[in-house]
């Protein structure tokens, strides 16, 4: 173990163990006084790439290379953020922008923003608190925030934790009656949607990951999975895919209680397929680069989706969102929200619930801004007539 990641877990330790530990115990055990931990004032953090860096300085580098790492030759994983950056926009003057209104409604439930948090897996690497922190963060925004099956904190502990609206996202398990036994008892903690993944029959190959040698500390566990689930072990033998077809997503659909949303859509056959099925909403997204590489960046593949869901569902994307003005771009094409991975991870890192509710406000101010520059005064405002056509180029 590196001397950067035994200073890091033992902080960690330190941290999740403070109100019950002897003083005693506290005194010979002084708190690493590392410049970034967590509790650190935000103020330098003015957007979500002074995150991203600062994050990458404090945390053990096969951490940070889990959390960062695209399948493969991580194209797709550019792509994400570099295709945001080339859609140019076309804003209008003088409109009345003084009252500007970012709320949306879903599935009945009106957010601050168009902005929810992704499901990512172990949190707790990350920070003591890890999905708790996460959960306290998207209350304070107002937000809603998608808890994954390879969390490491129950999502009953999870639900307590937060007021904000909570969502179940399911990787599906080789037996069904698992699944369906996961997805009820995400809905008894008070999971108000299921998104299930249906990009991932195997991982992807994360090399970048696998170079730094990834593996979850013993210490943490997945507290969803009735059988062992170990990431980072990349074998041949987990290259055996888990069988799930439409049907079976089917019976999963007409399991739920709860609205069912299909996260990892990037084709309208698929998008079209999925409703027929019975899907509540589509979550256009390539796992952040993570699954297959060379796949086109969301915001790409989400026109022709948004095409076919043709305003009968929700559409969401996630994928490189960055930025106030990518998220426009991805309303002006099609989706009603977006979602983001990493960036709410990095706030994690340096300081809990206060710097995901941070990246939240780095992104809700851009967005204000994004909105108010581009003469639009709400969400109903961001048409496809807000980008640029490519003759201005
Ligand atoms: C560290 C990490 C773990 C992830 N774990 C999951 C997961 O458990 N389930 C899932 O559906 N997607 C998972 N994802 C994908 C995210 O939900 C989301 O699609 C992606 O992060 C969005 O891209 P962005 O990171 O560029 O915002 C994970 C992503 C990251 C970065």
């Amino acid at each position: 173990m590196t001397h950067r990641r035994r200073d890091f877990l033992r902080r960690s330790a330190l941290l999740a163990g403070l109100s019950i530990a002897p003083r005693s115990l506290l005194r010979a055990s002084p708190a690493p006084t590392h410049p970034y931990a967590p509790g650190r004032a935000l103020d330098d953090i003015v957007s979500l790439a002074d995150a991203e860096s600062a994050a990458g300085q404090i945390t053990p580098r096969d951490f940070f290379e889990f959390v960062q790492s695209g399948a493969a030759d991580e194209r797709t994983l550019r792509w994400n953020t570099e295709r945001f950056q080339e859609i140019m926009l076309r804003p209008r003057v003088l409109n009345d922008v003084s009252a500007l209104d970012t709320t949306v409604r879903l599935f009945g439930v009106e957010l601050s923003a168009p902005i929810l948090l992704a499901p990512t897996s172990s949190n707790r690497i990350l920070h003591p608190e890890g999905e708790l922190a996460v959960a306290r963060g998207a209350d304070r925004t107002g937000t809603a925030y998608v808890l994954s099956t390879l969390s490491n904190t129950p999502i009953e502990q999870v639900a307590a934790a937060t007021k904000a609206p909570l969502w179940f996202q399911v990787y599906p398990r080789p037996e069904l009656a698992h699944t369906k036994d996961m997805m009820r008892r995400a809905e008894a903690a008070g999971a108000r949607a299921h998104c299930i993944t249906v990009d991932s029959p195997v991982p992807g190959a994360r090399n970048r990951e696998e170079r730094a040698g990834f593996r979850l500390p013993p210490e943490l566990g997945y507290p969803h999975l009735t059988s062992r689930f170990e990431p980072g072990r990349f074998s041949l033998e987990r290259v055996r895919p888990i069988r799930l077809v439409w049907a079976e997503v089917a019976e999963l659909i007409a399991h739920a209680t709860v609205p069912v949303l299909l996260k990892g859509i990037m084709t309208p056959e698929d998008a079209t397929e999925a409703l027929k099925i019975g899907a509540s909403g589509i979550i256009v997204s390539n796992h952040g680069g993570r699954a297959l590489d060379t796949v086109p960046a969301t915001i790409d593949a989400l026109p022709a989706v948004a095409d076919a869901v043709a305003g009968r569902a929700p559409v969401l994307m996630d994928g490189g969102v960055r930025r106030g003005t990518d998220i426009v771009k991805a309303l002006a094409l099609g989706a009603q929200a977006v979602l983001i991975g990493r960036p709410y991870l990095h706030g994690l890192t340096l300081a809990g619930a206060d710097g995901v509710a941070h990246i939240q406000r780095l992104l809700l101010r851009e967005l204000r801004m994004a909105l108010a520059l581009l003469g639009c005064k709400d969400l109903a405002g961001v048409t496809p007539a807000v980008i640029a056509p490519r003759s201005w180029r």
